[in-house]
């Protein structure tokens, strides 16, 4: 650790290098072993902000390079086959794993492999529009028995403004991931897009790997990746992960999989002061969020 890392205004997380991590999860020395890590072409990164479709993209790389065979990864947890580089314990095992190494990562782009500014290997970067994520990592943190439980959802939204949360701010996170699209091998995606056509975001996925996939290999990517279907499998949903990590009394992971439902949770006033931030925050930035259904074309 160095003289920036501190206890937070959350006795469950630790602000490390500008960034909050979570106590007993992470461990900030590994955290920064990452950044040397020597990368294969064939690495991909799966990037996310917390609850922006993290588990539905490791499934789909799961599945992508089983060519769509749930069999190849039977009783293997997503969690698992597409871990977080940053979870202790991880670094040593990626260094030492055979091709294709698929990785999770909440982490901000600073941490990550040197070598991914030279552009070995790929990354997926998933967002989602931030009103969804907000209730959702809302909910979350009820289950989750690593971070605090919320007073309530004003308290949490006010968090969440100050990036007070495991990720920091939101708005930071995907600024500086997308001001490296020209200096690595990135695809941006959106939760939104995957809803509204989840066969052409297999596809161009699948392509950007350079997977080639039958007809009916992406057909069954995309079958196994729907929200009602990963809801049935244990492996997929986390119904496996240990009560010391998730309280399943508490709610689901695979919670309502929609779009806008921050329209039943956030106020008028909120509601105008979020827009303000975003405002104010993304004024320059060049990707559309889609924040109802209604919102699709
Ligand atoms: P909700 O809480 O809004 O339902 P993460 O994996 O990054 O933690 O994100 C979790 C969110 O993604 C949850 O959102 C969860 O329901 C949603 N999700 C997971 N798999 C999904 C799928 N196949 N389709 C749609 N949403 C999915």
């Amino acid at each position: 650790m160095d003289h920036t890392d501190m206890k937070i205004d959350n006795s469950k997380l630790i602000r490390h290098k500008g960034f909050n991590l979570i106590s007993g999860i992470h461990d900030p020395d590994e955290v920064d072993q990452i950044y040397d890590l020597e990368l294969r072409d064939s690495d991909v990164f799966s990037v996310t902000y917390p609850k922006s479709g993290t588990i539905w993209m490791q499934q789909i790389l799961m599945l992508i390079e089983a060519k769509g065979d749930m069999t190849v990864n039977k009783h293997r947890m997503n969690g698992n086959a597409v871990p977080w580089i940053e979870a202790r314990g991880k670094v040593k095992e990626f260094a030492t794993e055979l091709s294709p190494r698929v990785r999770t990562t909440h982490l901000q782009h600073r941490f990550m492999p040197l070598a991914l500014r030279q552009k070995k290997g790929k990354v997926i970067y998933v967002t989602r529009n931030p009103k969804d994520v907000l209730v959702s990592y809302f909910y979350f943190h009820k289950v989750a028995t690593m971070l605090e439980t919320p007073k309530d959802f004003n308290d949490f939204f006010e968090k969440f403004m100050k990036g007070d949360v495991h990720g920091g701010s939101w708005f930071e996170h995907i600024k500086t991931w997308y001001s490296q699209k020209d200096n690595m091998n990135i695809f941006f995606i959106t939760y939104e897009e995957m809803i509204q056509d989840l066969h052409s975001a297999v596809e161009r996925i699948a392509a950007f790997l350079g997977k080639d996939l039958t007809q009916e290999q992406s057909a069954n990517v995309v079958k196994h990746s729907t929200f009602k279907n990963m809801k049935q499998i244990p492996e997929a949903n986390y119904e496996y992960i240990s009560s010391d990590l998730l309280d399943h009394q508490q709610g689901s992971f695979m919670r309502k999989g929609t779009i806008g439902d921050w329209k039943n949770h956030f106020t008028v006033a909120q509601n105008e002061r979020f827009d303000k931030l975003f405002q104010d925050e993304m004024k320059d930035f060049p990707v559309q969020f889609i924040w109802e259904v209604c919102d699709i074309v």
